[in-house]
């Protein structure tokens, strides 16, 4: 049914494996088909017995299964902080030249031995420094790489470009958004170990960083402050979500008696059947302190950004990812960092195929980003 060109955008995340497949239908986009599978049972890592990278292998079997997807070739990508995005400026000189200049310069950039990196680099174009251009360089460790890689072909797919979450996320914010040359948007795309911050202005990216926080944190907050099991936790961060900005942080006073109600609730039960007050405000607390840091590295990342020379001021911020359908998140990002603030969708302007209903989209659309940005890449 599909020629050999067909190419899949694979977003193989710590979490869930996602599967994409678009097609170019006139000037449009449709999104003919795509497959979602967790990587744990029940997307619990803690639960979950075996070889994660076995694990990961069956999932991306079974997203390419679910989506009734038959191409032979992907586009998948890397992430975590073991990435080193950095943005210079080298005097003007032909590309090939500007290459070569380039692994030299990248030492003086990179924390890692050169030798340890596979090596990439974009020209963003002419910079605002006299005679130089502006360069983006990408350093992904090799073991990370190679290790994507082994999973990848264990597959059975043939790998035809490996990328970065964060750019495949930019590059479907792009597609999707049409964002004008003036626009500066913060895009941060929640995951559940890794959190993408990219900053996009004048057309292109300007700053990139990856955090190891993201939506198991949360979760792993919860269950450690309340004694619950992961599973109960997950279950805990969806039902509660986000505080709401009105909700004010508990004083001292009241904090030492919420947790001595919770130790006192905790004794008088078993294992960890706290009452379901005790549950519900220590896990709130829980995700709070999650929250603040995860607000605090956006606030860190945005203020370095602006404040490097020719930084330009952040007017909204866009977030995606899986964790990106808590609810109440936008909201409380927005009162924090005192930035617009909107849950990202993937799907503006995309169609969806046919047999492919709305209702199933809707359910996986947050964690698809990363997934359509891979298959922009090498749409047909
Ligand atoms: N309704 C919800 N409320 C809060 N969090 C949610 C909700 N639904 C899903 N999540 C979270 O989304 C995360 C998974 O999102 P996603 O698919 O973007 O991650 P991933 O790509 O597998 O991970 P990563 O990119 O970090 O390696 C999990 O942490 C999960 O708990
Ligand atoms: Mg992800």
């Amino acid at each position: 049914m599909f020629g050999s060109k067909a190419v899949v955008g694979l977003d193989i995340g710590s979490h869930k494996v996602k599967a994409v497949q678009l097609k170019k239908k006139g000037n449009t986009l449709e999104l003919e088909r795509f497959g979602v599978a967790d990587i744990y049972p029940n997307g619990d890592r803690t639960a979950a017995s075996g070889d994660p990278r076995q694990l990961k292998i069956q999932a991306v079997q079974r997203a390419l299964n679910d989506g009734k997807i038959s191409a032979k070739h992907c586009v998948s990508a890397v992430s975590g902080e073991s990435i080193i995005v950095r943005y210079i400026q080298l005097p003007q000189m032909p590309e090939q030249e500007l290459k070569n200049a380039l692994r030299w310069e990248a030492e003086e950039y990179i924390p890692f031995h050169i030798d340890e990196v596979n090596l990439d680099s974009v020209i963003l174009g002419t910079s605002s420094a006299e005679g130089k251009v502006d360069v983006l360089l990408v350093a992904a460790k090799k073991d990370l790489v190679n290790d994507h890689l082994e999973v990848v072909k264990a597959t059975g797919l043939t790998p035809v470009i490996v990328d970065v979450d964060s750019f495949a996320f930019l590059n479907c914010f792009e597609a999707v958004y049409r964002p004008s040359h003036q626009d500066c948007v913060a895009l941060v795309n929640v995951g559940a170990q890794i959190t993408n911050i990219n900053i996009y202005v004048g057309g292109t990216s300007r700053f990139a960083r990856d955090i190891n926080v993201a939506g198991d944190a949360i979760t792993t907050a919860i269950a450690q402050k309340t004694g619950v099991t992961n599973g109960k936790a997950e279950d805990l961060k969806r039902t509660l979500g986000a505080p709401t900005p009105e909700t004010k942080e508990p004083t001292e006073e009241e904090e030492s008696s919420l947790i001595s109600s919770i130790r006192g609730t905790v004794q008088r039960m078993t294992g960890s059947d706290m009452d379901d007050e005790g549950l519900d405000s220590g896990s709130q607390k829980a995700i709070r302190n999650v929250l603040t840091n995860l607000i605090g590295e956006i606030r860190r990342s945005v203020q370095f950004f602006e404040n490097q020379s020719g930084g330009a001021t952040v007017q909204n911020l866009v977030i995606g990812g899986g964790s990106s359908r808590m609810a109440n998140l936008a909201a409380y990002l927005s009162s924090e960092l005192e930035l617009n603030v909107e849950v990202f969708d993937p799907l503006r302007g995309i169609s969806l195929g046919p047999g492919l209903g709305q209702q199933q989209f809707n359910d996986a659309k947050e964690h698809l980003a990363v997934g359509i940005g891979l298959a922009l890449r090498k749409v047909v």
